[in-house]
Parts: C-alpha cells; structure tokens; sequence
C-alpha cells in the first residue's frame, strides 16, 4: 500500500468503485490477499495451518482472513479487527415486474435503514449474484453492471408544494419501484443480460438475488479535495483498512495469530449463517487453536478492535452532537463510547486503542451519544458478546451516513490503517 493519506484514499476509492455489493466485497478482498499469497481454507476440508501461515476462509459473503502465530495459539492469542461488508440498499422482489402508465418497473425490498430520499432521482445501476446448472451442479456467479439502467424519480415540486416546508415523506412501497423502460422490456430482459455478462446462458438461471446500486465513482470533493464522497464508505472503508492493515504486516508474523472478520449482515441484525452472530469466527479460532482447552486458554490474551463508521459533527446539525465529544472530520479515528454497551469499548480497551494510535503517532478522537438521541450499533458486541473477548469500537468520522452517498474525510483513512497494524502486530500489550 502507498503510505501517504492521499495514497491511502486513492487506494480505497478504487476499492469502493469496485465493490457494488457485500459478495463484491468479499471477492475484491480475496483477490487481492490472494494474490499476497493468502491461501483459501475450505471449511469442508481438514486444515493444517503452520505458523506464520496466511489464509483466508469464506462464507457467503463474510470473509475471515488471517496470518497464523509463530507461537502457541492458547498463549499468544488472537489479534482480531472486525468490521462488516453490507450496507443499506434495495434488493429485487421475487416477481418485480410492474407496468403502469406505459413504463416497466421492478418492486425491490429495502434492506436495511437506508435515508430513502437519497436514492430517488439518482442514476442507479444494478448488480449481484447468479445461481447457474453447470453439469448438473448449481455454482453462484457474480454479476456487475456500471451503465446507469434505472431510476427512482420524485414528484415534481409543483405535484407536492410542501415538500421543503413538511419533509419528503415517500411510501417505501409506492414509490420506490425502479424505473426501467419505456419499451415493455424488464425483468426477463435483465436477466439474460446479466447471465450474458458473466458468459451464460439464461437457460441455466436456477436463481438470483439483484441489488441496486449507484455507479458514481467515488470523488475527492470540496475547494481542498478534503472530502471523500461515495457510497458504501460505511463500511467498505473500514473493510479495507482492516485488510491493509492485515497487509502491511503480512511479512512479518509474530507470536499472535492475527485475524481480519468481515461479516455481513451487520445492516439487518447479523444473526444469519455468515452474520457476526453466527458461529464463523468462532469455529475459524477454534480450529486454528487446535482444541476446546486451547482455545479457551487463547480467549484471555486475545482483543478485538471492531470498525465502524463514527458520526463526525455535523457543521448545520451540531446540535445533535454531544456537548464535548464532537469528532472533527479529517480529525483522525473515533473511539466510540457507549455507557449501554451498544459499543464494547470500556476503560481498558479504549486504554489499548490509544496505546496503538500513540504507537502510530496518530491522533483519536471521541464519539458519545446525547441522551435523548441514542447511538446504533455495530458488530462489536455481537461478537464480543458470542465469543467472550476484550473489544474496542471505533471507526473514522463521516457524514451522512446510510445516505447513498455518503462523506467521510480524505485524510483520516491512512491513520485508521496504521493504528490497526499496530494493533495486529501485538505491538501493544493486551490490558488486564
Ligand atoms: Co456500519
């Protein structure tokens, strides 16, 4: 990876450009740590894992990356960073097709807590995932347009005159259909161009799952370029500082088994097969660990820095902001605080984290709710909560956030990275 903050941006832009959904996502990151010589594990097949060894295991569209201790597992312990590969969107019904007044539609589900408003009159595209017969075998292929195919327009300002005065107040049923065509052509039409981009035939479509997107590239935007701008920042940007920060020590394993846990689901409460409430980290740490005792042994001297987008105060709603903790963007990384334990930060771990960014001589700010506007959540007490480690959340500060465009700073991310590797590398010993 480049070093430099502009570097670090360049490269995640790239990464957000290419990563349309949480299955691109997990594809994006296995190419480019497998090209780092991180071999697949199949969870099928027995594993022998030798020190120092990268790896990485897959589940849907989760993915558990790592590179295994050169010491006991049961001392040293795991170095986790977990953050999660999905976002708020659409998803296309089952039998999508609408026509009204001479244009073709298709109906799409809303996954997630999207701000709603955001994806009307936007150029949107789509993209997914394609189950095919190959030889009497069904494989999933993943499918990805950039061409702007549909839309999703609002009524004229003169069809709803107290839009600005009372708020856009859309029916998520009514009015979100997807515009595609004038010329009767819809579902069908898209499926066999999808199964034609990936060079199959419609006649061996046994199932897919279509998720809507915005193609606009990611942009440097502001006077000074200080504003990153695209969708999915929350969280493919924190996707990808955990797996460079996995990189940027991959050359140099040390005692502690280290493991990058990007999970889906997160958006829809992460209690699915592959989600953060699943059994998937747990078993990978356990088979790494070798037994039940060991891993149990390993758990003491194991932390977790869970990543996340962090509310960055906003300059024309500072008054949603607590009085004191107010994370300025391209202020450096946010440690989130939360006295309901909505975050797993607590004295000692929030201690650990900046001892890792002291460490990378980078600078931390803080994010606390007000207590008349609660804070969401995040994977890190989903997992802490399963597997019983330590556990900080923190993440970059950012603005609009399950907005279809989203905004964070273009300096913040280079930090975010580095005080991660530290934390991977065990710089930093785990508090008691
Ligand atoms: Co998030």
């Amino acid at each position: 990876m480049n070093g430099t903050p502009q570097g670090a941006v360049r490269e995640l832009m790239d990464f957000l450009d290419s990563c349309p959904t949480a299955h691109w996502a997990v594809r994006r990151v296995a190419d480019r740590l497998g090209d780092a010589g991180f071999v697949p594990l199949d969870e099928g097949a027995p594993w022998r894992v030798s020190p120092g060894q990268r790896f990485l295991v897959t589940r849907g569209a989760s993915v558990i990356a790592g590179i295994a201790g050169t010491g006991h597992v049961a001392e040293h312990g795991f170095r986790i960073v977990g953050a999660h590969t999905d976002f708020p969107g659409f998803r296309v019904k089952p039998e999508p097709e609408i026509v009204r007044e001479g244009i073709t539609l298709l109906s799409a589900e809303i996954y997630g807590g999207p701000i709603l408003h955001t994806w009307f009159d936007r150029d949107l595209s789509f993209a997914g995932t394609l189950v095919l017969e190959n030889a009497g075998r069904l494989e999933r292929k993943l499918f990805l347009f950039r061409e702007p195919l549909c839309r999703i327009s609002s009524a004229a300002l003169h069809l709803d005159r107290e839009v600005n005065s009372k708020g856009f107040l859309p029916n998520p049923e009514e009015h979100t259909p997807l515009m595609l065509s004038t010329s009767g052509k819809g579902i069908e039409h898209l499926l066999t161009s999808a199964c034609g981009s990936v060079g199959a035939d419609v006649g061996a479509l046994r199932g897919w799952s279509i998720e809507v997107w915005d193609p606009q590239p990611a942009s440097l935007c502001g006077l000074t370029g200080d504003f990153l701008c695209s969708g999915r920042i929350d969280n493919l940007a924190m996707c990808h500082a955990a797996m460079e920060s996995l990189l940027a020590g991959s050359g140099d394993p040390g005692p502690e088994t280290r493991l990058v846990a990007l999970f889906d689901n997160e958006e829809v409460g992460s209690a699915t097969r592959h989600g953060a409430a699943s059994p998937f980290l747990q078993t990978v740490m356990e088979r790494l660990a070798g037994g039940r005792e060991e891993t149990f042994r390993s758990l003491a001297p194991s932390i977790q820095v869970s990543v996340d987008g962090a509310h960055a105060v906003h300059p024309n709603y500072s008054g949603k902001h607590d009085q004191g903790s107010r994370p300025a963007l391209n202020g450096g990384p946010v440690l989130k605080m939360n006295g309901s334990e909505k975050y797993t930060s607590s004295d000692v771990t929030a201690a650990y984290f900046r001892a890792c960014a002291m460490e990378a001589h980078v600078r931390v700010q803080h994010y606390v709710s007000r207590n008349d506007i609660p804070c969401g959540s995040t994977i890190g007490p989903v997992t802490a909560a399963r597997i019983g480690i330590l556990s900080v959340d923190a993440g970059n500060p950012m603005l609009s956030m399950h907005s279809v465009r989203e905004m964070a700073g273009a300096s913040d991310h280079a930090g975010m990275i580095a005080i991660l590797d530290v934390h991977l590398r065990g710089k930093v010993p785990i508090p008691v």
